[in-house]
């Protein structure tokens, strides 16, 4: 029996990834699983929080004993993360969110017609994160970081932009660490620096590990 290092405290998980419409039967989306967020849940649910997950698109199954809450969009994930937020004392943000959408999105499903080419204009998401980074007064505030090179480089400057305490850089250029794996390879930041540098784990101990580290945190 593992001490309830997280009793008490309410914890905001987001996990998935978005589905940003281009008409009633498409849309843009991303290889994300839900299983690196839905490991922080279960996890954090070990550890006796109170577990609030918002997820996007999953391919993995949530697990039980959360609050789930399933939106689609980057605009929705916005909605239902603000919605909790001022409730949560650690908000915990491993969703692969969509940088850009569709700028018009059609009512209808979009015809072939006889052009060649088609070209789908985008525009910018609201950034939740930094969004979150404005708004915080007491949460402990944890950023995601998807990187293929230069990990502490891109960790810090994410984590000094987004006004986040946590970062938690994920190396998805190594085997076995990133989308829709089981294991995972992290390295966890915070304002001084890199705190703890994960080897390959499952997602499920990198969790624990990510959870510990922010229980103890002042
Ligand atoms: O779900 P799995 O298959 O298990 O995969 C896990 C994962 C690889 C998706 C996860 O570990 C991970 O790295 N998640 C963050 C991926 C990502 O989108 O990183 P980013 O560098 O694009 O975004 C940085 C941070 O800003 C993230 O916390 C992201 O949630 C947030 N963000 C990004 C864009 C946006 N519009 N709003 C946001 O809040």
């Amino acid at each position: 029996n593992k001490p309830k290092l997280l009793r008490g405290k309410k914890v905001l998980v987001t996990a998935g990834g978005t589905m940003e419409r281009i008409d009633p039967v498409r849309y843009l989306t991303n290889d994300s699983s839900g299983k690196m967020g839905f490991a922080i849940a279960e996890a954090a649910l070990d550890l006796g929080a109170d577990v609030t997950v918002v997820a996007g698109r999953t391919s993995a199954a949530a697990p039980q004993g959360v609050k789930l809450i399933k939106v689609e969009s980057a605009a929705d994930m916005l909605q239902a993360v603000l919605e909790q937020f001022d409730d949560s004392d650690i908000v915990i943000k491993s969703a692969a969110v969509a940088d850009y959408r569709p700028k018009q999105v059609h009512q209808q499903k979009l015809k072939k017609g006889d052009a060649q080419q088609l070209v789908l204009e985008l525009e910018r998401t609201t950034d939740i994160l930094a969004t979150l980074g404005e708004r915080k007064t007491h949460q402990l505030l944890v950023g995601f970081a998807a990187e293929t090179e230069q990990l502490d480089v891109y960790a810090m400057d994410k984590l000094k932009r987004k006004n986040c305490d946590y970062l938690v850089a994920n190396d998805v250029s190594q085997d076995g660490a990133g989308f829709n794996y089981d294991t995972n390879v992290i390295s966890i930041y915070n304002t001084n620096g890199l705190v703890e540098q994960l080897p390959l784990m499952s997602k499920r101990d990198a969790a624990e590990r990510l959870l510990q580290i922010l229980a103890q945190h002042g």
